[in-house]
C-alpha cells in the first residue's frame, strides 16, 4: 500500500519558531535503564554495541541500595542500574516492567528553573531540585514524570568537571572493546495506550514547550494486519525529538499493543542512535552478535531507485551490501536516510534500538514503515503475539 509523504517537513523551521523557550535544552545528558543484572548487561552493551566503561557507583563507592554502570560511546551515555534489595522501588519497577528505560535525562543550564517551569505547567514532580557535590564540583538535578513510570531528569552540570555525577568513580576495566561508530541519540520513541497519543502530544506542547512537526495516521502506518499512529514532538532547537506512538485498530494485534502488554504500561519503545557509516557499524554489530530484524524481500531493494527519486543520484552505498545487511533506505525532500532496527534487547518484547544514518533527510523513514512492520510481524508470529 501507499505511504503518503505529505508530511509537514517544509514548514519545519517555521514550526520550530513556534516552540517556546521556557525550557532550553542543550541535548540528551544520559539514558538510565533499570535492569535485573546491570553487571552482566554492561558486558553485553560493551561487547555487542561497542560501549566503553566510564563510571560506576555501588557498594564499593558507599552506595548501599543500588549499583550503576555508566557506559559511553561518543556523545551517548547509558546508565544501567540494579537494585540491591528486594524492597527497593527500582526492584518494583523491574518486577512490573522487566528491563527498560526509566530516565531520559536532559542537559540544561538551570535544573531548578526547568523544574519550576514544567511543574507550574502541570508536570508531576519526580525529584525536587537537588544539589549533589564532590571534589569535582556540583551538579543540580531535578525530575518530572512523563508517560507511564518514565521520567525526565534535568541535569545542570556547568559547575562540574568530574567523570559523570557526584558519587560515581571512574570505572577502569581490563576489557575495552572498540566503538562501533555510534555517535549520539537521534530520537527516543514512547509507546502510549489507546487514544492517549494526543494527550501526550498536548503534554509535551504545554509542559515542555515542544512542537508537533510530523504526524502519521493509521492510514499511513499499517500493513495487512496491524496499524499504529505516531506524532513526532521536537524541542525548539531540534536537538530533542520524541515520537509518540499509539496502537490503532487492525485485523491482528498491533506491535504497540504487544509492547504495552509486556511492559505492562506505557514506556520507551526504542532508542535511535546515529552513525556516520551504517555499513561498517552494522557489519561490526552483526559480528558482535546483535540481532536485527530480517531484511525485506528483494523487490524492496529493486525498487530503491524508484522510491528515492532525485536523491538516488546522491546515494553512495552499494544496494547489494545494504540488502545483505538488511539496512532500510528512505528519502524525503531534504535527502535520504539509512536505518535498521534490532530485535528487542531483553526477553520481554519491549525495548529495542534503531541505528540511523542521515544523509540530509530529517524524517523517520515513513517509506520503510510497511517493510519494517511486516518484519516485526514475522517476529510477533513466532512469539504467538500477533
Ligand atoms: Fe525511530
Amino acid at each position: 500500500m501507499e505511504i503518503s509523504k505529505n508530511y509537514r517537513m517544509e514548514k519545519l523551521e517555521k514550526i520550530f519558531e513556534g516552540a517556546q523557550d521556557f525550557l532550553p535544552l542543550l541535548g540528551t545528558d544520559y539514558v538510565e535503564l533499570y535492569i535485573g543484572n546491570a553487571k552482566q548487561a554492561a558486558h553485553y552493551y560493551k561487547t555487542a554495541f561497542g560501549f566503553q566503561s566510564l563510571a560506576y557507583s555501588g557498594l564499593e563507592t558507599g552506595v548501599k541500595d543500588k549499583a550503576s554502570y555508566v557506559l559511553k560511546q561518543d556523545k551517548i551515555r547509558l546508565v544501567l542500574t540494579t537494585p540491591l534489595t528486594s524492597d527497593s522501588v527500582i526492584n518494583q519497577h523491574i518486577v512490573k516492567h522487566g528491563d527498560g528505560v526509566k530516565i531520559i535525562a536532559l542537559w540544561v543550564d538551570d535544573a531548578t528553573q526547568s523544574f519550576e517551569e514544567t511543574t507550574k505547567r502541570g508536570a508531576k514532580p519526580f525529584m525536587q531540585p537537588t544539589i549533589e557535590k564532590d571534589e569535582f564540583g556540583e551538579v543540580v538535578r531535578s525530575g518530572i514524570y512523563t508517560y507511564g513510570e518514565t521520567v525526565h531528569i534535568f541535569v545542570e552540570r556547568k559547575n562540574y568537571n568530574g567523570i559523570f555525577l557526584p558519587g560515581y568513580q571512574a570505572w577502569k576495566s581490563t576489557y575495552n572493546p572498540g566503538s562501533v561508530g555510534l555517535k549520539y541519540i537521534d530520537h527516543m520513541v514512547g509507546n502510549v495506550g489507546w487514544n492517549e497519543m494526543n494527550i501526550w502530544v498536548k503534554w509535551y506542547e504545554d509542559v515542555m514547550g515542544f512542537v508537533n512537526f510530523l504526524s502519521f495516521d493509521d492510514k499511513q502506518i499499517h500493513t495487512e494486519y496491524s496499524a499504529l499512529m505516531s506524532k513526532v514532538m521536537s524541542n525548539g532547537n531540534g536537538r530533542i525529538k520524541f515520537p509518540i506512538n499509539e496502537p490503532a485498530e487492525g485485523e491482528k494485534k498491533s506491535q504497540i499493543e504487544e509492547y504495552l502488554d509486556f511492559y505492562e504500561s506505557q514506556g520507551v519503545q526504542h532508542i535511535a542512535v546515529a552513525t556516520d557509516d551504517i555499513i561498517s557499524t552494522i557489519t561490526q554489530m552483526l559480528k558482535n552478535g546483535v540481532e536485527f530484524l530480517s531484511a525485506p524481500p528483494h523487490t524492496y531493494y529493486e525498487d530503491i531507485p524508484n522510491r528515492l527519486g532525485a536523491h538516488f543520484q546522491e546515494m553512495k552505498e552499494d544496494i547489494s551490501i545494504l540488502e545483505k545487511l538488511g539496512i532500510l533506505i528512505d528519502a524525503d525532500e531534504d535527502g535520504y536516510l539509512l536505518q535498521i532496527f534490532t530485535k528487542p534487547v531483553q526477553d520481554r518484547p519491549t525495548l529495542f534500538f534503531e541505528i540511523i544514518q542521515r544523509m540530509g533527510a530529517k524524517g523517520f523513514g515513513a517509506g520503510n514503515f510497511k517493510a519494517l512492520f511486516e518484519s516485526i510481524e514475522r517476529e510477533q508470529a513466532k512469539r504467538g503475539t500477533l
